[in-house]
């Protein structure tokens, strides 16, 4: 079972089927043009993917969970908003259970010279701010959350995939 937070229109989505064509997929999003495309997209698998909708910080994330993952979604969390996230995503994951994060990603002197790191914003919805952090912040708070191995799978000083296990 793999849960995608964010999912979009779903282009994870078709590599994730490619490569497991019986996988089921629980997706949280708030968006329901992006659901629209999405299912139509996808209507020949339609019985292996179910739609939560609403925020992934409010809805939450059925138990017992093979993968969480989530692509270019998650970027505008302030540092607390996402380690709490983390913590949420922590405990719906199966003992050896991987959250994997696919989004942007910036130097630590980016980051350090960054005032928008360290604020933090309403979640009202009001607003959407780019809040890109460094690798090493992003792992330091999956340690906070309590993964116990982090493996970086990819980083290009742009955008960043980390594989974060239980
Ligand atoms: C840039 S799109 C990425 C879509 C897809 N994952 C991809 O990589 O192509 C970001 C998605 O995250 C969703 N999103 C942003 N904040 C969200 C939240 N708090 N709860 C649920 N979905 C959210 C948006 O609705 C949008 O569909």
């Amino acid at each position: 079972m793999i849960v995608d937070l964010g999912y979009g229109t779903g282009l994870e989505l078709a590599w994730i089927l490619q490569k497991a064509p019986n996988a089921e997929i629980i997706g949280i999003d708030l968006s329901e043009s992006m659901t629209a495309v999405l299912l139509d997209h996808y209507r020949e698998k339609r019985s292996q993917i179910k739609i939560l909708y609403g925020s992934y910080l409010k809805v939450p994330i059925p138990g017992n969970i093979d993968f969480v993952i989530s692509s270019q979604s998650i970027h505008h969390l302030d540092k607390p908003t996402k380690l709490s996230l983390y913590k949420k995503i922590f405990k719906a994951l199966k003992p050896k259970g991987s959250y994997i994060e696919g989004d942007y990603a910036i130097s630590e002197e980016e980051e350090r010279q960054s005032d928008v790191s360290s604020k933090s914003f309403p979640l009202d919805g009001s607003y959407h701010i780019d809040i890109p952090f460094s690798v090493n912040t992003l792992l330091g708070l999956s340690s906070q959350a309590g993964f116990s191995e982090m493996n970086v799978l990819f980083y290009n000083h742009q955008c960043s995939v980390i594989q974060s296990k239980r």
